[in-house]
């Protein structure tokens, strides 16, 4: 028997009249795989429309609630989805942020102009000691990218410096009087973002040199464990889908003045594949849409797997990580906002992309140990919505607070047969995707998406040891492809309580159409 909750049942009654598939699916605990590091649910924040200026920060004097200038709604959101890790200050902005500009009393800071993004006004009024400020209320790991475009590697290790260092230096002594006696706890330093894009429009090789030169002298703490990441390439079109991987691990040799930790990928999900404009709107879609972006999201898998062959023969023992810094749907942007904000609506189809994207991630966890979703609040694929005093939590938030049991899990195989799969027009995608893992309290969890928008599929679940007897959880589904939560109904995609029991060793889930589904197998 099946415990579901009752919006779950009136559209199971519905759907299970239409023919629907069964999926088998076999996990072994008894063959544990890779850590899902829980850093692949980690978060993006850069100084781009309201992605830090108004959806975060809104300032000590605001008369919206916050603690020392961060809006307190929205870090109780993300304490829930507990970020593991927040990458700042961009994104292309990094490579035109001077670190100098956000430091000492903000009434002194520069104002310039954000030309990447909008044109906006940049006051500067956050900079380092807010940005760690707001790591250390949401409990994250920071990582910082540093400017390699407009910067220089003065200015860069001096950055470091006064982030990192203690004793007594003149760098030391400034982050003092700024308020911070000890060193900021720094865990990820990027060296320029998107070199071969906005951070300069360079070549792997030109990067590759430059990279050398400016990391030779950036000394941390001798026996700090920051990790440095190099700016890698991105899954537009063929050209630079490995160049930049391959060409890194190979050239890069780290040693203790030279260190190299990670490369970083970046892939957006456009609904019409590589076509920038029109992208496609984030509501209101064709079914056709629903699945272009399905297809589209699910091109990670490969990217992934092509990138890891390649550092693979210049790394076969997988020191470097993989850093897939951004990532996420990026659609036309809302009707009447800045497009040079990113402002998009977010839907179930977004929680679907998102889902299907970490269970790729867990497939991958040997290499990828850092994912970046883009953004965190208010720009593209966003956890959360602001308008003013108003915030909303959307799927995607939900489909992230589903899987936070997965940080930090190990992976579990899982074997899946039989099935229906879901096809329009030329494309076609396994109904089911599965993701298993050994939770930290000794669990077994599984994630499952439906990704068919009309039909529901039943998924038996055993054991290779053992027999199940129930399953609990939840489930996020709604009644349209494109439903979304607005400020005037926060609540349309929620997550629910979903639970099964166990009948002849085997569980028996009936997954409804276009949902996801997490639960922990007892
Ligand atoms: O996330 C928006 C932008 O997308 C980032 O600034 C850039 O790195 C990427 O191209």
């Amino acid at each position: 028997m099946t415990l579901l909750h009752p919006l779950v049942v009136a559209l199971s009654v519905v759907l299970c009249a239409a023919a629907h598939g069964e999926t088998a699916i076999r996990i072994d605990p008894g063959s544990p795989g890779a850590r899902l590091d829980k850093n692949l649910q980690g978060q993006f924040a850069e100084h781009l429309g309201r992605g830090i200026y108004g959806g975060l920060w809104v300032g000590p004097d605001a008369e919206i609630p916050n603690t020392r200038g961060w809006r307190n709604d929205v870090v109780a959101a993300l304490k829930e989805l507990r970020v593991p890790v927040v990458r700042w200050p961009g994104g292309c902005f990094a490579d035109t942020y001077h670190w100098r500009d956000g430091i000492g009393p903000r009434e002194r800071r520069p104002v310039r102009v954000n030309t990447l993004w909008g044109g906006a006004k940049e006051t500067n009024a956050v900079g380092t000691h807010e940005f760690f400020d707001l790591a250390e209320q949401l409990g994250a790991e920071a990582y910082v990218n540093g400017n390699l475009g407009t910067g220089t590697p003065q200015e860069m290790a001096e950055w470091l410096e006064y982030l990192t260092a203690d004793g007594d230096s003149e760098l030391v002594r400034l982050r003092r009087a700024n308020g911070r006696d000890e060193p900021f706890p720094l865990h990820h330093f990027g060296i320029g973002n998107e070199a071969w894009g906005c951070g300069g429009h360079m070549s792997p090789e030109y990067y590759t040199n430059l990279y050398k030169h400016w990391g030779s002298f950036l000394r941390p703490p001798w026996d700090s464990t920051l990790r440095f990441v190099a700016s890698g390439g991105h899954g537009e079109g063929t050209k630079d889908r490995t160049r930049w991987s391959a060409y890194l691990t190979e050239h890069i040799e780290p040693d203790f003045l030279l260190r190299f930790d990670a490369v970083s990928l970046h892939y957006y999900t456009h609904p019409k594949g590589n076509v920038w404009s029109p992208k496609g709107a984030a509501t209101g879609f064709p079914e056709a849409e629903w699945m272009s972006t399905l297809v589209a999201a699910l091109e990670m898998r490969e990217l992934i797997a092509d990138n890891k062959a390649v550092m693979d023969e210049h790394d076969p023992e997988k020191k470097i990580a993989l850093y897939v810094d951004e990532w996420g749907t990026w659609y036309d942007p809302e009707e009447g906002t800045n497009p040079g904000f990113l402002v998009q609506q977010n839907s179930l189809r977004d929680a679907v992309v998102a889902a299907l994207t970490l269970h790729v991630f867990h497939e991958h966890a040997d290499r990828v140990r850092m994912a970046n979703i883009a953004q965190m609040v208010d720009v593209l694929q966003a956890m959360v919505i602001t308008q003013a005093e108003a915030m909303v939590r959307t799927p995607t938030y939900f489909a992230f607070r589903m899987y936070r049991p997965f940080q930090g899990a190990t992976s579990l195989p899982v074997q899946q047969s039989g099935g229906r799969r879901y096809t329009l027009g030329d494309e076609s995608l396994p109904a089911i995707s599965a993701t298993a893992a050994l939770g930290k309290d000794g669990k077994i969890l599984l994630a499952l998406v439906n990704v068919d928008p009309h039909l529901a599929e039943t998924v038996t679940v055993s054991l290779a040891s053992g027999d199940p007897t129930v399953a609990t959880g939840e489930v996020l589904t709604a009644d349209r492809m494109d439903a979304h939560n607005t400020f005037a109904e926060p609540r349309r995609v929620a997550r629910e309580s979903y639970s099964a029991v166990a009948a002849k060793g085997q569980l028996v889930l009936e997954i409804p159409p276009k949902a996801v589904v997490v639960v922990t197998i007892e």
